[in-house]
């Protein structure tokens, strides 16, 4: 084994609680949606078992309704702020085990797809999969029925915290229209672990808390938290995750001889396709976020515009995403930025507005390469792996000078390290 991965799989077992894992102890002590899904990608490579185990842990406590909870806060942690006395969700999963009452990007359905095609234990994944197929499927009707009450194809988020990009450019407007009044009093413990100046402001927290405090008040009752929520926006990035996700639930539950999830998974998956082409902006060359509170584009470019490569769209948008990728790499060290550099909003070291984050980098690699984009892709995982030789394994980096930012010995980052270190999928694979 080499050492980068010896480092990277060491990483991974010390943040193991056993049957989740944390991000990173101190500034994220609990289990995380996103997180725990594409750490499994690496558990798998030293531990497939573990690697199950991961997603299994998440799903347990999904809500009734369908909904899987952005964190789960299995022991309590004061070092941690908004906890679950600030969520308050009450009793939305068949555990005693507290969680928030908003969800993040899903990915599930990608992951479980990828563990099941590179099974070395074959009955294994099976028996995992099968267990695990009706949950995500769940999970997507509830994204289709509560997230796009209109039948649009295309799923809104309600809080900037579901995006996975928190402190995105995108939501600057939209969340500007969240009035901080009425938030309670509170303390950041976030800024106490991590650099300030790498972390979201003030104004944004008290916004987020805000809207937390709005959707209790609506007793997280996902009927009513779409059209009552003041933010409400289409995410390009989200979205071709979930069109992602569908389309790889289909194929697994095709091989499982499950029709039904097989035919409702393909349809949203056709529709959400349809959809996202509302988005594209000519201008930019780029999909753009759409706020459903306004009915307006989002003139941003973010990466939240180039994740669409990962799901299955038309091969002239995959080409323009590709040309727009090689364009950015002209301007930025390592790539790929989360924010175009030369857009007059862009910060090198906080969080979404800039940094390079490698759970998006191997996204939109493995988009790339499927599309047909080697070139653009291997420029992604080279810069990827160069950052870990020159700053180990961070959060997130600066896309100009490799500092790491935010946390250090970071779970999902040693994860997709495990997972360069592998050939990621190529045209000809499976679609
Ligand atoms: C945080 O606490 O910073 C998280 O990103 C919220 O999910």
């Amino acid at each position: 084994m080499d050492d980068m991965t010896a480092r990277a799989q060491a990483i991974m077992r010390l943040n193991d609680r056993g049957a989740y894992t944390v991000p990173t102890s101190g500034l994220y002590p609990f289990q995380w949606n996103w997180d725990s899904c594409l750490s499994a990608l690496g558990f798998q490579h030293f531990d497939e078992a573990r690697a199950w185990t991961e997603i299994d842990t998440l799903f347990a406590h999904q809500w009734e309704d369908g909904m899987v909870p952005h964190i789960v806060f299995h022991r309590p942690d004061d070092g941690y702020f908004p906890g679950p006395d600030v969520w308050r969700t009450g009793c939305m999963t068949p555990t005693p085990t507290p969680t928030t009452g908003i969800t993040q990007p899903p990915v599930a359905g990608f992951c479980i797809r990828r563990l099941v095609d590179r099974a070395a234990d074959r009955a294994l994944a099976e028996t995992r999969a099968r267990a695990l197929l009706p949950q995500i499927h769940a999970w997507h009707k509830w994204f289709y029925r509560h997230r796009d009450p209109q039948g649009t194809g295309l799923v809104a988020i309600l809080h900037p915290w579901e995006s996975g990009r928190d402190n995105s450019i995108d939501w600057d407007a939209p969340l500007e229209r969240v009035s901080p009044e009425g938030v309670e009093p509170f303390t950041r413990k976030d800024t106490t672990h991590a650099d300030p100046a790498h972390r979201p402001t003030q104004g944004q927290y008290e916004r987020y808390i805000r809207l937390v405090q709005h959707f209790r008040d609506l007793d997280w009752d996902n009927a009513r938290l779409h059209d009552a929520s003041p933010f409400r926006v289409v995410d390009p990035g989200f979205n071709a995750i979930l069109v992602r996700s569908c389309t790889d639930l289909a194929a697994l539950a095709d091989d499982l001889g499950e029709a039904e999830i097989a035919a409702r998974s393909r349809e949203f998956a056709t529709r959400g396709l349809a959809a996202m082409e509302s988005l594209w902006s000519e201008a930019r060359g780029q999909y753009l976020c759409h706020d459903r509170a306004t009915g307006r584009a989002i003139d941003s470019p973010s990466i939240g515009g180039l994740l669409p490569v990962f799901a299955a769209i038309p091969a002239p948008r995959a080409a323009a995403l590709a040309a727009r990728i090689a364009h950015l790499g002209e301007g930025a060290e390592y790539m790929v930025p989360s924010h175009d550099p030369a857009a007059p909003e862009f910060d090198s070291l906080r969080y979404w507005r800039g940094p390079v984050w490698l759970i998006v980098n191997y996204m939109i690699a493995d988009g790339l390469a499927r599309a047909g984009h080697g070139v653009q892709a291997d420029r992604i995982v080279g810069d990827s792996l160069r950052l870990i030789r020159e700053s180990g394994f961070a959060e997130y980096y600066d896309t100009h000078t490799a500092e790491p930012c935010g946390g250090s010995t970071f779970t999902w980052t040693a994860a997709m390290v495990i997972e360069f270190l592998t050939p990621i999928s190529r045209p000809g694979d499976t679609a």
